[in-house]
């Protein structure tokens, strides 16, 4: 029979090894190398989101209204992954649900304001808008970019 202290280090080992391949924490099937795609949809709400700016610097309203409605109307990704991000997000997913609601309002206001080529409507949108995109980056960026990427 092993030793107590044996069986503590070969456990302590086994779980090493778990843990080195992720398995203990993170989401099984993020071993895979391949990025979410959220992670795309955000790098393109990201470069709407710069044209946006850059838009309103130039007063240019059917350029950030088209922008906008990129941004109201983002696609989502597949229902597999919407899964995967569900059972991340646990009993906090009404939160992320929410944000992402946000986004898609104060998206369309941004629009609405750019149709009207109302300037100031616009950047107190604009503004509401940056505002959703922060308030979920602050609460799920890191702890899903730990969850899904940083657990292999
Ligand atoms: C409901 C939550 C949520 C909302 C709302 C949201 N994001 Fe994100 N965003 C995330 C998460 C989570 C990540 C990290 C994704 C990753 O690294 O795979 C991220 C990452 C990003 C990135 C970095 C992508 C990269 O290259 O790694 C950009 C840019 C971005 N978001 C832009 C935006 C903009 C602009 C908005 C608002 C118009 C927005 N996001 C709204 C959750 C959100």
């Amino acid at each position: 029979m092993k030793s107590p202290l044996a069986a503590t280090l070969s456990l302590l080992a086994g779980l090493a090894i778990m843990a080195g391949s992720g398995q203990l924490l993170a989401d099984p099937i993020a071993s895979s190398a391949k990025p979410l795609a959220l992670r795309s949809i955000m790098k393109d709400l990201g470069k709407n989101a710069q044209a946006i700016t850059e838009g309103i610097s130039h007063e240019d309203w059917p350029q950030v209204e088209k922008a906008a409605l990129l941004i109201a109307d983002h696609p989502q990704p597949p229902l597999s992954e919407k899964m995967r991000i569900m059972s991340f997000a646990g009993t906090r997913i009404g939160k992320f649900k929410s944000y992402d609601g946000e986004t898609h309002d104060a998206a369309r206001t941004v629009a609405k304001a750019a149709k009207a080529g109302e300037g100031e409507g616009v950047i107190l949108a604009f503004q509401k808008l940056q505002t959703a995109c922060h308030n979920c980056h602050r609460e799920f960026r890191k702890p899903l970019i730990e969850h899904f990427y940083e657990g292999r």
